[in-house]
């Protein structure tokens, strides 16, 4: 019989997404009639953007037509998607990217897994937590990891904790570690992080000769100016460091699926034997021989969320999602919870009620409000107590579900 990875016996329950979703649908089972406002899984509610339609649209003809039909595309992506990620990203904004360091690919989450291809089995891994599941996951699923302790957490990984009590930033670890997930903003937190921290980053790496990769999909909904967008922007950062970033928050595509990669021509790692090999050339041997590229009308879709037009609508879409946070922080405050985040993402992280556990206000939320939310416990054990909203929403909704929790706070029913 054929024989299976039996990593993947290793992971615990489901993935975080698909095990909330079972457990709603068991709700709405038992309660059909029951108005369940959804601020769990941070997916986009708003329609595409006017530019990016019309250029996806115009992509569609060319596809229609002999003259303009094309077949399979650079497996790097468009040059013209690449230039205006290279340029509107990095160069305009003084960082040292080139459009060829440049991967276009269907999603960062995708991208953060298969980037392990490339890596050896023996490396060090160090991750935030609470974390995004999926690098933890798919380093599980390579079997880089042991199995899990009581706690949820995998042997063999290193976790750095990141709560209230520190600001939620981690300590820079003492042991030497290979690769080193961040993410900023921050996904689960909704928090960020600083230059002077990035620096430590890049000083580690560079004296440990690890490798950062950096998430940083929710780079466009930083609001405070001081806030770090690319790790590229700390120098030295170009040798120790990949960027992950994607069209899904930003632009709305979700369902349309454009992400990017950054791998600088600059950065190496070695053989088991010492010898330097630049990643950037393993990453396109992978890159070509298992990826077939992003579909021609969504690279002209996603080009076009840099015209003046599409930054423009973009901008309010961002705005739109913004605003919602601002009134989710705002709301919960006032019914006297303790809020993070919010403020440069579009995740609003809360500190459960007394002693109350994750799952349990994760229940209580859904039985008493209708609210389903991410219990801060699936991003990992240092999110026990917590409680992660998305503003990716109506405004009707976030305003309804702001209602519904003050009233259940006001009634002094458990929420
Ligand atoms: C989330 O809710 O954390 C995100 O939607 C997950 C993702 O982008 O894959």
């Amino acid at each position: 019989m054929a024989r299976i990875n039996e990593n993947y016996l290793k992971l615990q329950a489901g993935y975080l997404f698909p095990e909330i979703a079972r457990r709603v649908n068991a709700f709405c089972e038992i309660h059909p009639d029951a108005a369940v406002i959804k601020m769990g899984i941070g997916d986009v509610t708003q329609p595409l953007c006017q530019a990016v339609v019309k250029a996806m649209h115009d992509a569609v003809d060319e596809m229609a037509v002999k003259e303009t039909f094309r077949g399979y595309g650079p497996e790097q992506g468009y040059g013209f998607l690449r230039d205006a990620i290279a340029r509107n990203d990095y160069q305009d904004r003084g960082i040292d990217i080139s459009a060829d360091e440049i991967f276009v690919s269907d999603g960062s989450k995708c991208d953060s897994g298969n980037l392990l291809d490339i890596f050896g089995d023996d490396n060090v891994i160090a991750v935030l937590d609470p974390v995004y599941p999926v690098y933890v996951d798919t380093n599980v699923m390579a079997g880089h990891t042991g199995t899990a302790n009581e706690q949820g957490r995998y042997g063999r990984l290193v976790y750095m904790p990141v709560t209230a009590e520190t600001n939620f930033e981690p300590a820079i670890p003492s042991e030497h570690v290979d690769l080193i997930y961040l993410c900023y903003p921050n996904n689960p937190t909704g928090t960020v992080t600083s230059h002077e921290m990035l620096e430590k980053w890049v000083s580690y790496a560079k004296e440990h000769q690890s490798i950062i990769f950096y998430d940083a999909a929710y780079e466009a909904f930083i609001s405070e100016d001081n806030v770090p967008r690319s790790i590229f922007e700390i120098e030295g950062a170009r040798d120790v460091a990949i960027e992950l970033r994607s069209f899904s928050k930003t632009a709305g595509f979700t369902g349309t699926r454009c992400a990017f990669t950054v791998i600088p021509k600059s950065l190496s790692g070695t053989t088991k034997d010492g010898r330097v090999q630049p990643i950037h050339a393993l990453w396109n041997r992978r890159h070509c021989t298992k990826f077939n590229g992003v579909s021609y009308p969504v690279q002209r879709g996603a080009a076009a969320a840099y015209s003046d037009e599409g930054k423009q609508q973009i901008a309010q879409l961002i705005a739109f999602y913004m605003n919602n946070a601002r009134l989710l922080r705002e709301g919960l405050t006032a019914a006297g919870f303790q809020v993070f985040g919010g403020v440069n993402a579009p995740y609003v992280w809360l500190k459960t009620p007394g002693e109350t556990s994750s799952w349990d206000f994760f229940d209580q939320l859904l039985e008493q409000s209708h609210i389903v939310g991410t219990p801060g416990s699936g991003f990992g054990a240092a999110g026990e107590g917590y409680f992660r909203l998305s503003a990716f929403n109506s405004l009707e909704n976030t305003e309804t579900a702001i209602e519904r929790i003050q009233k259940s706070v006001a009634a002094n029913v458990e929420i």
